[in-house]
């Protein structure tokens, strides 16, 4: 299982760094032997440095390994592989520090006006990257536009969930990852949108989901443990 968390334009690297700091202290209190890896994507300037905290980590706690594996993801990437396209990160800029990338999320969608076609391009530079997308989509229609893409994970965010408070039901979630294996066969589903640590074992209990995606309820790396820990 893996559980997101994406910081979207909140924290700067320091901020970053205390986070990653206090959730490995967190780990210490974990109970319970589900594997779970944990994604933090915070902002694309901040990667470098995340990247060496996680690794400089201490990887033993009092002679055991720890029970989480921390990793690392990027909130967007470059559609173009490199060249005069200003401010963009590319593939080649990040692949050194991230095994994930999410691709397609609403809000680039909503704000800065991105296509499927541009998503699309993503996807085909991460997978020749080794790079694990993550495409975000906010309904079952917009599967079919990536039937052609194995490996890709999927996350189902439905509009009316992202930051709402609101999580999308269920049984929604479960006729979500029935039909969208009917397009892309056996493909690992995440759920994203208003994820808490009330809600989390509602989403993991019945292994259906590959995991979770989680924003605001990831800022806090307190709160962030609390859902760690409430999924098994
Ligand atoms: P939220 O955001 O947890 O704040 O609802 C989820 C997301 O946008 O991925």
């Amino acid at each position: 299982m893996i559980i997101v968390a994406n910081f979207k334009a909140n924290k700067n690297n320091k901020e970053v760094i205390s986070w990653i700091e206090k959730f490995n202290q967190l780990q210490n209190s974990f109970s319970g032997n589900l594997q779970v890896e944990i994604v933090v994507c915070p902002s694309s300037v901040s990667l470098s440095d995340a990247f060496r905290k996680i690794k400089s980590l201490p990887r033993f706690n009092r002679g055991k390994p720890w029970k989480i594996k921390i990793s690392l993801g990027a909130q967007d990437v470059s559609a173009f592989e490199e060249g005069a396209y200003t401010a963009e990160s590319t593939v080649k800029m990040i692949k050194d520090y991230v095994e994930f990338v999410l691709v397609g999320h609403s809000e680039r969608r909503k704000y800065f006006s991105e296509s499927n076609e541009s998503v699309i391009k993503k996807v085909m530079l991460l997978k020749k990257a080794n790079l694990t997308p993550i495409v975000c989509v906010s309904k079952i229609e917009e599967v079919k536009v990536f039937d052609d893409f194995a490996g890709i994970l999927l996350a189902y965010e439905p509009l009316f969930a992202i930051g709402s408070g609101k999580a999308e039901t269920l049984k929604n979630v479960d006729y979500f990852v029935k039909e969208a294996r009917s397009v892309l066969k056996d493909v690992k589903v995440l759920y994203g949108g208003s994820v808490t640590p009330e809600n989390i074992r509602e989403f993991t209990k019945d292994n259906k989901l590959y995991g979770v995606l989680v924003g605001s309820s990831s800022l806090d790396p307190y709160t962030f443990a609390n859902i760690v820990s409430h999924a098994w």
